[in-house]
């Protein structure tokens, strides 16, 4: 840390005081997977959902957030890392501020995924595989990506000549070859309830 830098974190008003507010735990469920896998719809799904329950959540997605913070940052593995590093400390202000985050990054390596872990902190950190095959997101390709990197005018994309490490133990994997959306959906679901309720919501229902 900065030697003149004197942080007032512990002077504020902290996370519990939020979530009470909020009437929620917060957490950053880290939706991680294949360009294509499915992540960005799951969210977006998940997102307008929690919302109608009730619950105060934020999307964090890959092609938004290097439209912005990151939009200086390439897909090299050493610029994928900062892009990462800015979410996780993004993510971790919002985790803070009671807010439950929807995170959804390609984030392709284990120690890239575990530094976000490192930053956000282990007990507020949820990993969720999006588990989609290779030839799956690549037939579907609906951003038209892979056929050009298949082409070689994208270099060092993720999946075809740039590496994607399976997580070892993600808090949930969802498979979803030969499932619906909503199916998806409604598994991730019941996992994120698990975690974000808070005894006083439970009782009122
Ligand atoms: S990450 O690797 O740094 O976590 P991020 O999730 O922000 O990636 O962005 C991934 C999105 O950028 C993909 O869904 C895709 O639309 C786009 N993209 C462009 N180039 C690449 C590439 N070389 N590898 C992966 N995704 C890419």
């Amino acid at each position: 840390m900065e030697e003149h830098i004197h942080p007032i974190f512990s002077r504020l008003l902290s996370k519990k005081d939020k979530e009470r507010f909020l009437n929620q735990k917060s957490k950053v469920f880290w939706f991680t997977g294949l360009s294509g896998s499915g992540k960005s719809t799951i969210v977006e799904r998940l997102e307008k959902i929690l919302f109608a329950k009730g619950y105060f959540v934020q999307v964090l997605d890959g092609d938004n957030i290097r439209s912005g913070i990151c939009n200086n940052l390439s897909f090299s593995l050493e610029d994928r890392k900062e892009n990462i590093r800015r979410i996780a400390e993004v993510s971790k202000l919002f985790c803070d501020a009671g807010i439950i985050c929807l995170n959804s990054f390609v984030s392709p390596t284990i120690a890239i995924r575990s530094m976000a872990k490192e930053i956000i902190g282990t007990q507020n950190f949820e990993e969720i595989y999006v588990n989609t095959p290779l030839t799956v997101c690549e037939n579907r390709d609906v951003k038209g990506l892979y056929k050009k990197a298949r082409m070689g005018e994208i270099k060092g994309f993720t999946g075809i000549d740039s590496p994607y490490e399976i997580p070892v133990n993600p808090s949930l994997e969802l498979l979803t070859e030969n499932k619906s959306i909503d199916k998806t959906v409604e598994e991730s679901l019941v996992f994120i309830y698990s975690k974000i309720t808070n005894t006083k919501r439970e009782l009122s229902y």
